[in-house]
C-alpha cells in the first residue's frame, strides 16, 4: 500500500501518527510511505528524520492521494475522498463527520472501536493516549497547585505531602496515581467498577468506598457503565468530603460514547481551600466539574479548574511513538495489499464507514438521531 502520514492542522495538535522508526517498520512490510513536510515538526521529528527511514516527503494533495492515511485527528480536507483513513475519528463526538466521509467514499477506521481483547492491544490507541494524558494530568496538577506533592524535611520546617485524589481509576487514572505517588503526594481514587479497588491499591493509594453496588465490568469489554441519576448523586456525596480536603483533584471518569459524569459540584469546588486544583481530564467529553471549561484553565475563588484537551499532546514526542506502534500494528493485520478482511473482529469493529455507508451500528444510530 501506498501509506500517507499528514501534518496534523488541528489548532494546538503536535502529534504525528507515524515516526521515522515505523516507517521503516511499514517499508519492510512492503509498504511504500509518503509525509507531508514538516508533519513530525511538533513532535521534534524532522523531514530529514523520515527521509533517512526511506520516506517520501510531498505536499499534502499528493498525500490525500495515498491508499491509507494514517492521521491522528480526523482530517477535514474537502478533496480527500476514495481512500482509507485510519485515526482518532471522533465517530461518537461527531457522526456527521464519518457520514460526510461514506458520501466521499473513504473507509474510515477509528481507534475509538478498537475492541479490548489482548490481540487488540498493541493497536488500542485510546489505552496508550489515555497513558500520557494521565501521565501529564499529574504534573499539570503538580505545577498548578500551590503546594509540594513530596513531604519535605529541611531547615526550613518540615512541609507535609500534598493530598491527590483521582476519580476514575482506567487507564488515564491508573497513570494519574503512579505519577503523582512518584512525585511524592498522598493519594487516594475512586471508581464505580469492582476491579478498580485492588489495582488502586497496588499502586500505593488508598480506595475509596461508596454505598454504591461495585461493577463487574468484565461482560462490557472493560468498559463502565452509566450510572442512574440517584446514584450519580450518591457517589457526588460520598465524594464532598474527599474533595474538601483535596489539594489536586484529577477527575478522569468517562463512559465510551457518553457525556463524563458530573461529580465536582460548584458547591464541592467552594468547599475546597483557595490554591488546590482540579485537572478534569474528561474535559473533551463535558467533564466531571461543573465549571470545567473545555481547554481553558479557569479560577473560581481560589480553586483552578484546568480543562485542557490536548493533554496527550503536551508529550508530543512519547505520544506519537506510542500512537504510531499502534498504528503499524493496525495496518499488519490490513495487510500489504490493503485488503480490508471484515470477518476479522478487529477490522469488523473500527471500519465505521465502507461501501458508500456508516455501517457501525453505534454510529448508525447516532446519524440517524436515536
Ligand atoms: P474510560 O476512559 O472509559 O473511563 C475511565 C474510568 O472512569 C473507568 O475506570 C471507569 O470505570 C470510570 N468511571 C466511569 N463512570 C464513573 C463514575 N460515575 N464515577 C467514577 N468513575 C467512573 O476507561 P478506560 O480507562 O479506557 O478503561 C477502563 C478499564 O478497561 C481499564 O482500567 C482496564 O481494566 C480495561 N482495559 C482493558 C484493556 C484490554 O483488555 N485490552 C485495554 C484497556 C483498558
Amino acid at each position: 500500500m501506498k501509506i500517507g502520514v499528514l501534518r496534523e492542522n488541528l489548532a494546538g495538535e503536535r502529534r504525528v501518527a507515524i515516526t521515522p522508526h515505523i516507517v521503516k517498520r511499514l517499508i519492510q512490510s512492503g509498504h511504500s510511505v509518503t509525509v507531508e513536510g514538516q508533519a513530525g515538526a511538533g513532535a521534534g521529528l524532522a523531514d530529514d528524520a523520515y527521509q533517512a527511514e526511506g520516506a517520501t516527503i510531498v505536499g499534502r494533495t499528493d498525500v490525500l492521494s495515498s491508499d491509507l492515511i494514517a492521521t491522528v485527528n480526523a482530517p477535514q480536507d474537502a478533496d480527500l475522498r476514495d481512500t482509507m483513513v485510519l485515526g482518532l475519528l471522533r465517530p461518537f463526538e461527531d457522526p456527521s463527520q464519518m457520514t460526510s466521509y461514506a458520501s466521499r467514499g473513504i473507509t474510515g477506521l477509528a481507534f475509538e472501536l478498537v475492541p479490548r481483547t489482548t490481540r487488540a492491544q498493541a493497536m488500542d490507541a485510546l489505552s496508550s493516549q489515555a497513558t500520557v494524558s494521565g501521565y501529564q494530568a499529574a504534573l499539570e496538577g503538580a505545577k498548578a497547585c500551590d503546594r509540594f506533592f513530596p513531604m519535605l524535611t529541611t531547615a526550613a520546617g518540615t512541609i507535609p505531602p500534598a493530598r491527590a485524589l483521582i476519580l476514575g481509576a482506567g487507564v488515564a487514572g491508573l497513570q494519574a496515581i503512579a505519577t503523582s505517588r512518584r512525585l511524592g503526594a498522598v493519594v487516594s481514587a475512586f471508581d464505580v467498577r469492582a476491579a478498580a479497588a485492588e489495582q488502586v491499591r497496588s499502586l500505593g493509594a488508598s480506595f475509596l468506598e461508596s454505598d454504591l453496588e461495585p461493577q463487574d465490568a468484565t461482560s462490557n469489554g472493560g468498559y463502565a457503565r452509566q450510572l442512574e441519576t440517584d446514584a450519580t448523586e450518591r457517589v457526588r456525596a460520598s465524594l464532598a468530603a474527599p474533595v474538601a480536603t483535596a489539594d489536586v483533584v484529577i477527575a478522569t471518569a468517562a463512559i465510551p460514547g457518553k457525556a463524563a459524569p458530573l461529580l465536582i459540584t460548584t458547591a464541592m469546588v467552594e468547599s475546597m481551600r483557595p490554591g488546590s486544583v482540579i485537572v478534569d481530564v474528561s474535559a473533551g467529553t463535558g467533564g466531571n466539574c461543573e465549571l470545567t471549561r473545555p481547554g481553558e484553565a479557569v479560577r473560581h475563588g481560589g480553586v483552578q479548574v484546568i480543562g485542557f484537551t490536548d493533554l496527550a499532546s503536551r508529550k508530543p514526542y512519547d505520544a506519537s511513538q506510542m500512537y504510531a506502534r499502534n498504528v503499524a500494528a493496525l495496518i499488519e493485520i490490513i495487510g500489504p495489499d490493503g485488503f480490508l478482511d471484515l470477518s476479522d473482529d478487529i477490522l469488523d469493529q473500527i471500519t465505521v464507514t465502507y461501501g458508500g455507508e456508516v455501517r457501525h451500528p453505534r454510529i448508525r444510530e447516532l446519524v440517524a438521531g436515536r
